[in-house]
């Protein structure tokens, strides 16, 4: 089995875009791969309650609990860990993640950002587009490495900078795009780990 583990902290509009595909795709037939736990950060993320309604299972693991990031870090690991993932997807997860923990997971932890990386790294990343004239903005897919925000491209999504755009207007834009991005490039993910499967 191929198991994912999806980190969130908000509404999670990613993961239940990834745990639509997953179902609409038959990833669990095709590839073996389920989404086996959604794991957040705030109790009161949305996301949770999605997951839970698609009897997936979840878990809180609350940074606001322990007294350094190093363990809490460490929390998270042993919570992920438990599910023994071949992929860990962060999904809006804002949470700066530590050397250790990032190199535990390297080579098989996913992220997506809202801007075309490496452009506009951090946070902001639809107002600054705006500032700086941007007549294109979008979101990227990437490895994740120790170093924030940077790691292997997997996939982009591009969409206009319209002249009246605020950053509301902007990241709902981006956001339809990263609906489609992020389990198009799990499910290349998957089909590169199980290449005799269509
Ligand atoms: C997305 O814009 C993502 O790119 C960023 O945080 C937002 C999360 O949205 N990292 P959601 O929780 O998936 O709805």
């Amino acid at each position: 089995m191929f198991s994912i583990v999806i980190l969130i902290s908000g509404s999670g509009s990613n993961m239940q875009a990834i745990v639509r595909a997953a179902q609409s795709e038959h990833w669990q037939e095709r590839y073996g791969a389920r989404v086996t736990a959604v794991i957040s950060n705030k109790a009161d993320a949305k996301g949770l309650v999605f997951a839970r309604e698609q009897g997936i299972a979840t878990q809180v693991v609350d940074h606001k609990a322990y007294a350094s990031r190093e363990l809490f870090d460490a929390a998270l690991q042993t919570a992920i860990d438990a599910h023994s993932p071949q992929l860990v997807v962060l999904a809006g997860f804002m949470r700066i993640l530590g050397f250790d923990f990032v190199q535990h997971f390297e080579a098989r932890m996913v992220n997506i950002h809202p801007s075309l990386l490496p452009a506009f790294t951090g946070l902001h990343t639809h107002q600054r587009a705006i500032d700086a004239g941007c007549r294109f903005a979008g979101a990227t897919v990437h490895r994740v490495t120790p170093v924030l925000d940077v790691g292997e491209i997997l996939a982009q999504a591009v969409v206009p900078v319209l002249n009246d755009d605020n950053e509301g207007t902007l990241s709902a834009r981006v956001l339809t795009q990263e609906h489609l991005i992020y389990p198009a490039a799990i499910r290349a993910l998957l089909q590169q780990h199980s290449p005799r499967s269509t």
